[in-house]
């Protein structure tokens, strides 16, 4: 049939003397567009992928779970290991240095404060028992800039670090940031 048809045939209509010839869109041009309409009905459905059998959202779940769990959320240390560190002087040694090198830059030489708060005072933040210490400096605090240590320390050295903290309380620093938070006396 198509090579019946007579090449260039003009439309009946005119408009302001502008004629048209009648040119269908070719063949392969309406097919993709069909498909997509199709494809995008399949899509918003949320049909599942080729050998998957499930949608994409189940799909995304299923690969966030995966994530998850082969990247555990990084454990805070107890209580008994960070007053084990604490009275290990050897233990509080290594943790000024791990602080010297890791947190100076944000809380000052003395641990005064400068970007992040004064860790000297009575005032905390996020709760100042050994434990609460411990879990701030492990989870960080992206929000405000601090990191998260427990990702980058090992745990022994957080512990370390936090017991070193631990002993900066009533120093008296050359610069103090004046306090934030809640009073904890200890
Ligand atoms: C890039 C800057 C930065 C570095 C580096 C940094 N901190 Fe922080 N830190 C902060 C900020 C900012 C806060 C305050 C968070 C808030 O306001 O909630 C904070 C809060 C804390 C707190 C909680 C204080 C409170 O009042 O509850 C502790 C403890 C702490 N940091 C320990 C450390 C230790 C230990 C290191 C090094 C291993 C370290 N920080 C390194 C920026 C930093």
């Amino acid at each position: 049939m198509a090579d019946e048809k007579p090449k260039d045939q003009l439309l009946e209509h005119s408009y302001d003397g502008i004629q048209e010839y009648d040119n269908p869109m070719p063949r392969w041009w309406v097919i993709t567009f069909w498909a997509t309409i199709i494809f995008a009905v399949a899509y918003a459905l949320n049909l599942g992928g080729i050998g998957v059998g499930a949608g994409r959202i189940a799909a995304y779940e299923r690969e966030m779970a995966e994530f998850r769990a082969a990247h555990p959320a990084v454990k805070a240390p107890d209580p008994a290991a960070l007053l084990a560190a604490v009275a290990n002087a050897d233990e509080v040694k290594e943790g000024k240095a791990i602080f010297t090198k890791n947190c100076t830059a944000c809380h000052g030489p003395d641990g005064g404060g400068i970007i992040g708060p004064n860790l000297t005072d009575d005032y905390w933040i996020h709760g100042g028992k050994i434990e609460e210490i411990g879990a701030t400096v492990t989870a960080g605090v992206l929000a405000k800039g601090m990191p998260t240590w427990g990702k980058i320390l090992k745990p022994k050295e957080v512990e370390e670090v936090v017991a070193y903290v631990w002993t900066l309380h009533g120093t008296t620093p050359a610069k103090p940031k004046a306090p934030e938070g809640q009073l904890v006396p200890r």
